[in-house]
């Protein structure tokens, strides 16, 4: 690698081996707790009161008790384009970076005892499936799920400062993944995933627990950099597909005069990025088969239009930093908002690359 790659590696090491503290009260990696669903699921995965964030704010267990637009189900799903989930606030008007900690699940379909993203606030998805990831970008009048409609937002993962997560607590699920074969009524546990939420936008990303450098795939380390470098794509608003596809490469990764090189984002104390050393890729995709809104989603409940909230249609289709290429951000897509606390999601995300950077230097070196 590069003298400069080696430092900036070197620097977020450091930033990160200071401020990496797993809580003592909870001292388990949310990544480390397996459970078979449904009957291994506790009701709370994270529940010891004296750990320094709190215990999670609502619960593993769901069912159709809790189905309803109050519940406080933290255990999410991705399975296909009609019936997938996104972490959002369980409070109207907040921010992601506000609320990490304590997202719950918004799903399309009813069955999984959660909220309903309502009706029509989806205005278009994109499901990529490739070797080892499911990938769903897309569409969201936001403040239909309790964001603030001029939030640029953040990113969610199992991950986190203490490495509780965030939302703390939370669980992934998926029955599509080709390890499963085939069978729908069979969930498997999701241990690395991704999502940022934000600037009316989203994407997801969740990777094969049988496949691939699931970790590298669905790496948490790069939360400042949105959509465009964590989950390439070309989606469109008002457009409904699911497409196959090839691996990305995986984010910060990335070729210079056939050398392998690894960007790493840098600590938010040293100010806005303002350019990143490559222009990721958006993976070559096929078969991809276009739906009307109205074929996948039904049973949610009504929204409540906020006439200022519309999503703002990126012409390029590119879910992030509008997809220019120039290697510049201007925040979008999972991007802390400029007017948000970035500082708690910057140091959460320092914290959270911890054993990604360790893992890269061990790989690279
Ligand atoms: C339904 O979920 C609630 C909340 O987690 C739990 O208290 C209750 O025991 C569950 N009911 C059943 C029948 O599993
Ligand atoms: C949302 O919160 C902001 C900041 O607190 C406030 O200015 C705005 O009026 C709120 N919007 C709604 C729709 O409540
Ligand atoms: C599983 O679910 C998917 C998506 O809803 C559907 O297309 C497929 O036919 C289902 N498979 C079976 C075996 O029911």
């Amino acid at each position: 690698m590069s003298r400069s790659a080696l430092s900036a590696l070197l620097a977020v090491a450091a930033a990160s081996v200071v401020l990496a503290q797993p809580d003592p009260a909870d001292p388990t990696p949310l990544v480390d707790k397996h459970y078979a669903y449904p009957s291994g699921i506790p009701y709370q995965v994270d529940y010891n009161t004296a750990a320094i964030r709190g215990p999670q704010v609502g619960y593993n267990i769901c069912n159709s008790t809790t189905e309803n637009q109050q519940s406080m189900c933290q255990t999410s799903f991705v399975n296909h384009i009609d019936d997938f989930c996104l972490w959002a606030p369980p409070k109207p008007n907040s921010t992601i970076g506000d609320t990490e900690q304590e997202e719950v699940a918004w799903c399309t379909k009813p069955g999984h005892g959660t909220r309903l993203i309502p009706s029509g606030a989806l205005t278009g998805v994109q499901l990529i499936k490739t070797p080892n990831y499911i990938q769903v970008v897309g569409f969201i009048d936001q403040t239909q799920i309790n964001m603030a409609a001029d939030d640029y937002g953040g990113e969610l993962d199992p991950h986190g400062a203490d490495l509780r997560g965030n939302p703390l607590g939370g669980l992934m699920y998926s029955n599509a993944f080709p390890s499963n074969g085939g069978n729908n009524a069979s969930y498997q546990q999701v241990i690395d995933w991704t999502n940022f939420m934000g600037g009316s936008a989203f994407c997801m990303k969740i990777c094969d627990p049988a496949g691939q450098n699931q970790q590298g795939l669905c790496q948490n380390i790069y939360d400042r950099l949105g959509c465009e470098y964590n989950a390439p794509n070309n989606a469109q608003n008002h457009v409904f597909e699911v497409c196959e596809g090839d691996d990305m490469s995986p984010p910060g990764i990335y070729t210079s005069n056939g050398q392998t090189m690894t960007y790493y984002q840098p600590a938010e104390s040293l100010g806005p990025i303002t350019t990143v050393p490559y222009t990721p890729v958006v993976p070559a995709s096929s078969n991809c088969v276009t739906y009307q809104s109205a074929q996948l989603y039904s049973g949610q409940p009504a929204g409540t239009p906020v006439a200022s909230s519309t999503p703002t249609a990126k012409p390029t289709g590119s879910t992030g930093n509008g997809g220019s290429g120039s290697g510049t951000r201007t925040g979008s897509a999972g991007a802390p908002s400029p007017t948000t606390n970035g500082a708690s999601a910057m140091g959460v995300s320092t914290v959270a690359g911890l054993a990604g950077v360790l893992f890269a230097m061990a790989f690279l070196s």
